[in-house]
C-alpha cells in the first residue's frame, strides 16, 4: 500500500493533506501516518536527553520560522541522542498531538532529523502537521556538491547560503575548489603572494577582477556548516591547475618564468616542478590548510597535469631516472603518493581526481571519479574508494539542456559497479568558467541540486513525482531570494540579429525566465533602445548583460559600433561559415557591429577554410582602406589567417589585386587578441565590388594540444572607407 493511499484510508481528505511526509525532500525512508494532530505551537519548548544533542537546539533555532527556547518546562520538541558513531545518519522523528520528537543513534541523525522538521514546519499553512512516524536513512554516506571559486570568485555570505540549502535537502559535504589557474582564493600566512598576486587577474578587457577567503572567513564556512552536518572539503589542485600559484611564485615551475594570472579557460602547460622546494612549499601550504579544515578529506586535485614541461625539464628528468620511475605519468604518481604520504602522517586522507590512477593510485587514496562513469568502475578496480561525479551525469556546469533535471534524477553512482560498498557517494561539480555571479551560480545549481540530493539520499525518483514535491519547495527558496534556473532548458541568453534594410541591430532575450532582463550601457551615441533596437546610423560602444537583481548572468555582449561605406551592404561567401557561427546573418562582416569574444554573436567562423567574402558596393566608390576585423584565441584553436589580401572589381567579374598583408604565426598558447587588419588602397583607387580573402592558418602546429588539426579564423567586420 502506498502512503497516500494509507493516509487516505485512515484520515479524512482535510488531515490527510495536513501530513505532507509524501511532500518531503528527499523522499524520507519509511513513514506512517498516525492518529491525532500537532497543533504547532508559537514557541518550540525542546528538551535534550544529552549535552551532546544541545548543537542541535542551536541548528533548530537558525533553521525554524518559530522561536526556540531550550530547556523549558512543557517541552513540546523532545532530542534524544545516542552515543553511535556520527557516520550513523539515520533519525526517527514522531509526531503526536503532544509534540515532536526527533531521536538518533548520533548527532548526524539528529541534525538530518531537524531539517525534515524544518520541512514539515515551512510546509504547514494553517499550523497544523497530522501525527505520523518517520524513519528515515541516506543511501549514501558522501553526498557532495563541488563548487570552483577558482574561475569566478563569490563572497563568503553567499557560500553560507548555499550551504544552508544543502543542509535542508540533506546533502553532507561541500567540496570548495579553492584553487586554480585563474584564481587562488584562500589566504596562506606563509605565502601572501598566493593570495595578493595570484588572487587577482587582469581580464581580456583590460578591468581587474579576482577576491579571496580570509582565513576568519574560511573558520566561520566551515563552523556554521559544521552546525549544519556538511563536512567542508578543501581542494588545493596540485601538480596542475596551478598558474596563480606560478604568478605569484615563479620558482615553483620548471622554467622559472614570470607568468601572469591567465583570464583565459583551458589546460594550462605550465604545472608544478616536483622539487624539494615546491614539497616544502606545499606542506607549509597544507599544514594551514589542515589547520582550517577539520576535514578527514583533503582533496589534491591531480586532474590535466600536461608533462610538456616536466619533459624539458632536467629537475624533473633527473628525478624520473634517480627514483626509477619510468616516465612522466610515474612522476606525477611519485608526486601524488608523496603528498598523500604528508596527508597521511598528519591523520588525513588524499582525494585525488581520476587522474591519479594513471600509473596506480596511492593506498588509501579517494578517488573522484569524473572522466567517464567507466571510471568509477576503474577505480574500483584499482582497490581506491570512490566518489562518482561522472561528468555526463552530474557536472551542473552544463546546460539544463544537455543535462536536464530528469537525467540527473536517474544518476545511480553504484549503476553497473555490482553495489560495490566501496563508492562512498557523489558529488555535482558546478565548474564556474561561465558562471559570473552568485545569481548564475544558483541558476546553475538550482533545481538540479535539489534532485542530485534526492538522488544521494533516497536514491532514483520520477521527474513529475519529483516536480509535485519541489514545486512548494521552489516558492519557499525564492521567496527567501533564492534564484532558480531552467530544468531542462539553457539559461536565457541575449541574440543579436542586424536587419539590413532598416540598418538595426536587435537584440532579444532567448530562453526567458521571471525577473531576468538585458541591462545596457553605452558610450558614444549608440544605445540599446527600450524595444531591443540598436540603431546603427550611430557609433559607439553598446555592452548588453544580461541581469536578475544587481547579479550579472553569463557574459555580456559588448558591442562596438562603425560606420563606413559598406555598413549594411550585401556579402556573397564563397565559403559559408560553420552552423554554430552564423553571426547576426547574412550580414555579419558589414554589420557595422563588432564584437569582443567569438562566443557574442557578432562573429563567423570558418574551421580549416579560407574567408571569401565579395561585397557589393552598389556603385563605384572611391575606397581609401579596407580592414578586416579579426579574433585570435589559440587555446580555442582560432587563429590569425596567415594572410589578407584585397581585391575590386567594377562588374563583380573582372578582379584587380588591389593590396594585402602576410600575418605571422601563433608563438603561445596564451595569446589572445582582436586585430584590425587594415589594407591601404593606393591613391585611392574607384570600385563598386570589393573582395577580402582571409587565408586560413592552416592546422595548429606542433607545440599546440590540437596540434596537426584545422585551425579557425574569427571575423566580424570588414570596414570599408
Ligand atoms: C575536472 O573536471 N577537470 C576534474
Ligand atoms: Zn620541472
Amino acid at each position: 500500500m502506498t502512503r497516500a493511499l494509507l493516509l487516505a484510508l485512515l484520515f479524512p481528505a482535510n488531515l490527510a493533506a495536513q501530513t505532507p511526509a509524501d511532500q518531503l525532500i528527499p523522499q524520507v525512508s519509511h513513514a506512517v501516518a498516525l492518529p491525532g494532530t500537532w497543533h504547532l505551537p508559537d514557541t518550540l519548548r525542546v528538551v535534550i536527553n544529552r549535552p551532546a544533542a544541545a548543537p542541535v537546539v542551536g541548528l533548530l533555532r537558525e533553521i525554524l520560522p518559530r522561536p526556540v527556547v531550550a530547556g523549558a518546562r512543557n517541552p513540546n520538541l523532545r532530542l534524544q541522542v545516542g552515543s553511535g558513531p556520527a557516520s550513523n545518519e539515520s533519525y526517527t522523528l514522531r509526531i503526536s498531538e503532544h509534540g515532536a520528537e526527533i531521536s538518533a543513534p548520533s548527532i548526524s541523525g539528529l541534525r538530518w532529523g531537524a531539517q525534515t522538521l524544518r520541512q514539515l514546519i515551512a510546509d504547514t499553512d494553517a499550523g497544523m502537521i497530522g501525527a505520523m512516524e518517520i524513519r528515515d536513512a541516506p543511501r549514501f554516506g558522501w553526498r557532495g556538491a563541488m563548487l570552483d571559486v577558482g574561475r569566478h570568485f563569490f563572497p563568503a555570505s553567499d557560500i553560507l547560503r548555499w550551504i544552508d540549502v544543502m543542509a535542508r535537502y540533506k546533502l553532507n559535504v561541500f567540496h570548495w575548489h579553492l584553487t586554480e589557474d585563474q584564481g587562488w582564493r584562500l589566504a596562506i600566512n606563509t605565502y601572501p603572494r598566493l593570495t595578493s598576486v595570484g588572487g587577482w587577474r587582469t581580464e581580456v578587457d583590460g578591468s581587474r577582477s579576482g577576491g579571496f577567503y580570509t582565513q576568519a572567513e574560511v573558520r566561520r564556512v566551515v563552523a556554521y556548516a559544521a552546525m549544519r552536518g556538511v563536512t567542508v572539503v578543501p581542494e588545493i589542485e596540485m601538480p596542475g591547475h596551478a598558474r596563480a600559484a606560478l604568478a605569484a611564485y615563479p620558482a615553483l615551475g620548471c622554467t622559472g618564468a614570470q607568468l601572469s594570472v591567465p583570464p583565459t579557460w583551458g589546460v594550462f602547460e605550465d604545472v608544478l616542478c616536483p622539487t624539494e622546494p615546491t614539497f616544502r612549499f606545499l606542506e607549509a601550504v597544507l599544514t594551514e590548510v589542515l589547520a582550517l579544515f577539520p576535514s578527514e578529506y583533503i582533496h589534491i586535485g591531480g586532474d590535466e597535469v600536461p608533462k610538456a614541461r616536466w619533459r624539458a625539464c632536467a629537475l624533473c628528468q633527473a628525478t624520473v631516472v634517480r627514483e626509477g620511475l619510468g616516465d612522466d605519468e610515474g612522476l606525477q604518481r611519485w608526486f601524488t603518493a608523496r603528498i598523500a604520504d604528508f596527508l597521511g602522517k598528519h591523520h588525513r586522507r588524499m582525494i585525488g581526481w581520476d587522474e591519479i590512477l594513471n600509473g596506480g593510485a596511492p593506498k588509501g587514496a579517494v578517488v573522484q571519479a569524473w572522466q567517464g562513469s567507466d571510471r568509477i568502475a576503474v577505480a574500483l578496480k584499482a582497490g581506491a574508494d570512490v566518489i562518482a561525479s561522472p561528468a555526463e551525469w552530474v557536472y551542473i556546469n552544463r546546460s539544463a539542456r544537455e543535462l536536464p533535471l530528469e537525467r540527473i534524477l536517474r544518476f545511480d553512482p553504484r549503476a553497473g559497479t555490482d553495489d560495490s560498498l566501496r563508492v562512498l557517494g557523489g558529488e555535482a561539480p558546478l565548474w564556474t568558467e561561465n558562471v559570473i555571479s552568485p545569481a548564475n551560480v544558483e541558476m546553475m545549481l538550482f533545481p538540479r541540486l535539489i534532485g542530485f540530493a534526492e538522488t544521494m539520499w533516497r536514491g532514483p525518483a520520477e521527474l513529475g513525482e519529483f516536480q509535485r514535491r519541489l514545486t512548494p519547495e521552489q516558492r519557499r527558496l525564492e521567496s527567501s531570494g533564492i534564484a532558480f534556473g531552467p530544468a531542462a532548458a539553457d539559461l536565457p541568453g541575449i541574440a543579436l540579429r542586424y536587419d539590413s534594410t532598416a540598418n538595426l541591430l536587435s537584440a532579444s532575450l532567448v530562453n526567458p525566465l521571471p525577473g531576468v532582463v538585458i541591462r545596457s550601457t553605452s558610450s558614444g551615441q549608440a544605445r540599446l533602445h527600450p524595444d531591443g533596437m540598436v540603431p546603427l546610423s550611430d557609433t559607439g560602444m553598446v555592452t548588453l548583460q544580461l541581469v536578475r537583481g544587481d547579479s550579472r548572468i553569463r557574459d555580456a555582449h559588448r558591442i562596438t559600433i562603425v560606420s563606413h561605406l559598406a555598413r549594411g551592404k550585401p556579402v556573397v561567401l564563397a565559403n559559408p561559415p560553420e552552423m554554430q557561427y552564423p553571426g547576426t546573418g547574412a550580414h555579419t562582416l558589414t554589420d557595422g557591429a563588432q564584437g569582443s569574444d567569438y562566443h557574442d554573436g557578432l562573429w563567423n567562423g570558418w574551421l580549416g577554410h579560407d574567408l571569401d567574402a565579395r561585397i557589393d558596393l552598389g556603385q563605384m566608390t572611391t575606397v581609401h582602406s579596407v580592414a578586416l576585423s579579426l579574433l585570435e584565441e589559440v587555446r580555442s584553436w582560432i587563429v590569425y589567417p596567415s594572410a589578407v589580401r584585397v581585391e575590386l572589381s567594377d562588374d563583380g567579374t573582372t578582379w584587380r589585386a588591389a593590396g594585402g598583408e602576410t600575418l605571422g604565426l601563433p608563438v603561445t598558447l596564451d595569446g589572445r587578441s582582436l586585430r584590425t587588419v587594415t589594407i591601404t588602397i593606393p591613391a585611392g583607387g574607384s570600385a563598386r565590388w570589393i573582395r577580402v580573402v582571409a587565408t586560413n592558418g592552416g592546422t595548429l602546429p606542433a607545440w599546440h594540444p590540437g596540434a596537426g588539426n584545422a585551425s579557425w579564423i574569427f571575423a566580424d567586420e570588414v570596414i570599408v572607407r
